[in-house]
């Protein structure tokens, strides 16, 4: 009873991650004051703090605005974009105000029962330069606003009341993207015995996997050099697969290896889990336990064949992400990350890559349990500066502490098969810059010695002549797709990874005319045309890294420059205003996907069907121009029709451009507004599918769309609403920008709205916004009480919408 109590009260602010007789972790959530500036004694326990504003962790202090021109304002050249003369800048870091310091409190009570306990206090990461104080004393600090951490608060926790209190900095031109603000990552405690395992203590591996068994091996480092480990493995159903009692300890870590008959191996296609829990007994006293979930599986890089996972060849279909999530800033969220991972599965991708940085434990978790392979990186700079308050200033202190953070924090994650020390780092130049790239592998390789090193290169002559790429585990280039071949001549590796790839621009649902490729392509509204023919001086169209893809046994994979928009880096529009974040993504900011989306999804998507037609068919005023036609599809021909009116067939073909051999083009199509249908024929030449848009009348009525329509009653599950219009007949209008307003009622609350414009300053927190092309997206989150949650859209002149929502408790 008494247990039962004081959990309630503790749990009043906190959420229970898991909980058992000897262990327990707490995600310290709810219940904290913010406020930004550095006032004085804010430390201490007697500060007054009731004025502060309320916030639940994770949080994001900038991404509520305004949009600020000035806040990124820079007069330089960047020198990785090629740029030689300073220019004006403005939007790079996302134009939201994240510069400064600001300071997190946070009360909690540590009952009397755990007053002699292990404590751990963790942050999966804090933006950034966090200070750590607890009851006013300085506990620790940390630099990088990537890097989980932790510190042992067991001597410094009071019975009763405890202040812990975070104080963080952003300094200015630290970053080259929006890096968000503020505690956005969880904050968890864990209680313990004295006599224990080890925070991040477990590392399990799978080095041997055959069909019929596999040998997991175990290492599970504890405070006690004796005492008696016990680990049982169970698989998806909770049956005991396998178990293993041991009572031999090397020095403070134990070494298991168990056999399981007939595995269930592991894949992008079988994401299958299985848990292993380990209990650490001292004098037959059960002091700990510990659950770990992971998966069996083999990875293998094989020269001149590529990447090998379970001995089938696997390409890796992937996306760079960076870790914002467009309207909710960079504030981690379960239902946000998986939300994204389900459109990206949908794409057919199979890999992501967290650029450049530690991803959050929560992604991790997603993609193990809903199978993509994963390339976690650490750094986008190294000693060499690239921003003036970059990681350099940290480098020597902090790089081995936070390469040994990342590995020990995320090993047992079977989606991670490849670690990134780095992106694109201005120490590719110089003899130094080889040996730090030795330095930091060498640290990789002993903290994990089962998985390969990577750093994606951009600077690839001066890698071939300084030997810096030829150390490299996995030779991964950014871009250069001229220079494949002659890498692979001169690396020894064997295989090459197109670790950064494409990098075309486009804004969803806006074409430009007349159709061309372009190079930095710029429009007097500051938008890209989605005909997905334009690309950065640097980088290159799809079907030129496709090519390579297909063609060259030793080309292991890419990732894309990036499946989704983020905030900040608005090329080609780093000088113009207002223009505040990315054109690179194949899905746009608020999660609605471009049209770069069905042309990956035509080819990566191997088990259903693509047949997508661009651009829309609302042209008034082009009536009688050409007007191209595109279609992105998985057929290899197509008829294209204009009202009826054949276009002709368009085949897939080798012998043209890059384009012709994935897109089916007709360039010389007139435009009459109507309908555009397409046929589509399989290999045989037979008529197998068809589609057609058409053309759209005034908007009439607005249409909602949830991505969910059962949410969990937990305060932080989100359904995604897709908000559109429709003409009196239900034909989308695709060029709508209506101003709409929203209303939550019920047990949710209006959280955000986001239309995927990369220049609107509106704010993602106000509950109006305009449409973009025709679409945008509202955030709608649940409450703790279940019940119904009903979002209703207005605007001027159009029959308004709405949609119900059930919250109920999972
Ligand atoms: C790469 C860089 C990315 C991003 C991209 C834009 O060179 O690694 O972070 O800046 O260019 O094309």
């Amino acid at each position: 009873m008494l247990k039962k109590n004081y959990l309630s009260l503790f749990l009043l602010f906190n959420i229970i991650l898991s909980f058992s007789q000897n262990r327990k972790v707490i995600e310290l959530s709810e219940g904290w004051k913010f406020q930004k500036g550095n006032p004085e004694n804010a430390s201490q326990i007697e500060f007054n703090d009731t004025n502060w504003q309320n916030v639940t962790v994770p949080h994001d202090w900038a991404i509520y605005g305004p949009f600020d021109k000035e806040i990124d304002k820079q007069i330089i050249a960047i020198t990785q974009n090629g740029e030689k003369i300073p220019t004006e800048k403005t939007g790079r870091t996302g134009s939201l105000p994240h510069i400064g310091s600001a300071w997190y409190r946070k009360s909690f009570n540590i009952h009397e029962n755990d007053i002699n306990k292990k404590i751990i206090l963790q942050f999966d990461g804090a933006m950034s330069e966090p200070e750590v104080f607890l009851n006013g004393k300085k506990i620790g600090e940390w630099k990088y606003g990537y890097s989980y951490f932790y510190f042992d608060i067991s001597e410094d926790v009071l019975k009763g009341n405890n202040l812990l209190a975070v104080k963080l900095i952003n300094k200015e031109f630290a970053s080259r993207w929006y890096p968000g603000a503020g505690l956005y990552r969880k904050v968890t405690l864990t209680f313990k015995e004295k006599e224990n395992i080890k925070h991040w203590g477990t590392f399990i591996t799978t080095p041997i996997v055959t069909k019929s068994f596999a040998k997991v091996s175990i290492k599970t480092k504890v405070s006690s050099t004796h005492g008696k480990l016990v680990t049982k493995i169970y698989d998806k159903l909770e049956n005991l697969v396998a178990e293993r009692e041991s009572s031999e300890a090397f020095g403070n870590e134990f070494e298991q290896n168990i056999k399981i008959n007939n595995p269930n191996l592991w894949s992008p296609e079988n994401p299958y889990l299985y848990t292993a829990k380990t209990s650490l007994f001292i004098d037959n006293k059960l002091k700990d336990e510990i659950t770990t979930k992971f998966g069996v599986r083999k990875i293998e890089f094989i020269p001149k064949k590529g990447f090998f996972l379970n001995d089938s060849l696997t390409k890796f279909k992937g996306v760079c992400l960076h870790h914002d999530l467009g309207p909710l800033g960079t504030a981690i969220n379960r239902s946000a990350l998986k939300r994204q991972l389900t459109i990206l599965k949908d794409m057919g991708v199979n890999a992501i890559r967290s650029s450049h940085n530690m991803p959050s434990l929560e992604q991790l978790e997603l993609c193990d349990e809903m199978g993509f392979l994963f390339l976690a990186e650490s750094f986008d700079e190294w000693k060499k500066p690239k921003v003036k308050n970059g990681y350099n200033r940290f480098f020597d202190e902090y790089a081995k502490k936070d390469v040994e953070n990342l590995v020990r924090a995320t090993r047992n994650h079977p989606c991670i098969v490849m670690w990134s020390s780095g992106n694109e780092v201005p120490d590719q130049w110089g003899s130094e810059g080889v040996k730090r790239a030795k330095w930091l592998q060498d640290i990789f390789h002993k903290e994990d010695p089962t998985r390969p090193v990577t750093v994606g290169m951009d600077q690839v002559k001066a890698v071939m002549a300084s030997g810096f790429g030829a150390i490299m585990d996995i030779p991964g280039l950014n871009y250069r797709v001229h220079l494949y071949e002659e890498a692979n001549e001169k690396f020894p590796q064997g295989y090459i990874l197109g670790s950064e790839t494409a990098s075309t621009v486009s804004s969803r649902g806006i074409y430009k005319f007349p159709v061309a490729q372009g190079i930095m392509k710029k429009y007097d509204d500051f938008q890209s045309s989605s005909y997905d023919l334009e690309f950065c001086s640097w980088s290159n169209l799809p079907e030129d890294d496709f090519i390579l893809q297909d063609d060259k046994s030793w080309v292991l994979g890419e990732f894309v420059w990036t499946g989704f928009d983020y905030l900040g880096e608005p090329t080609p529009y780093d000088e113009q205003w207002p223009s505040r974040s990315s054109y690179f993504g194949m899905i746009d900011l608020a999660g609605i996907p471009k049209d770069r989306y069905y042309l990956y999804r035509s080819r990566w998507n191997t088990k259903e069907e693509t047949l997508h037609i661009l651009p829309h068919w609302n042209w008034k005023g082009r009536e009688g121009k050409k007007t191209p036609v595109f279609v992105y599809t998985n057929y290899d021909s197509a008829e294209l029709f204009v009202n009826g009116k054949s276009m002709g067939i368009q085949k897939k073909t080798k012998d043209k451009t890059p384009q012709h051999r994935y897109r089916l083009m007709w360039n010389d199509v007139i435009y009459k507004p109507g309908t555009l249908k397409v046929i589509a024929f399989n290999a045989d030449g037979k008529a197998v599918a068809s589609k057609e848009i058409k053309t759209a009348g005034k908007p009439y009525q607005i249409v909602l769309d949830a991505d969910r329509k059962t949410v969990n009653a937990d305060g932080k599950d989100i359904s995604f609403v897709t908000v559109s219009v429709v003409d009196k007949n239900g034909v989308p209008c695709p060029t709508a920008t209506n101003q709409l307003q929203f209303d939550v009622t019920g047990k949710g609350n209006f959280r955000a709205v986001c239309n995927g414009d990369a220049t609107s300053l509106e704010l993602f927190h106000k509950p109006t916004m305009k449409l973009f092309s025709g679409k945008l997206v509202v955030l709608v989150q649940s409450t703790k009480e279940t019940g119904n949650i009903t979002l209703k859209v207005k605007g001027k002149g159009l029959k308004s919408g709405s949609i119900q929502i059930t919250s109920i408790k999972e």
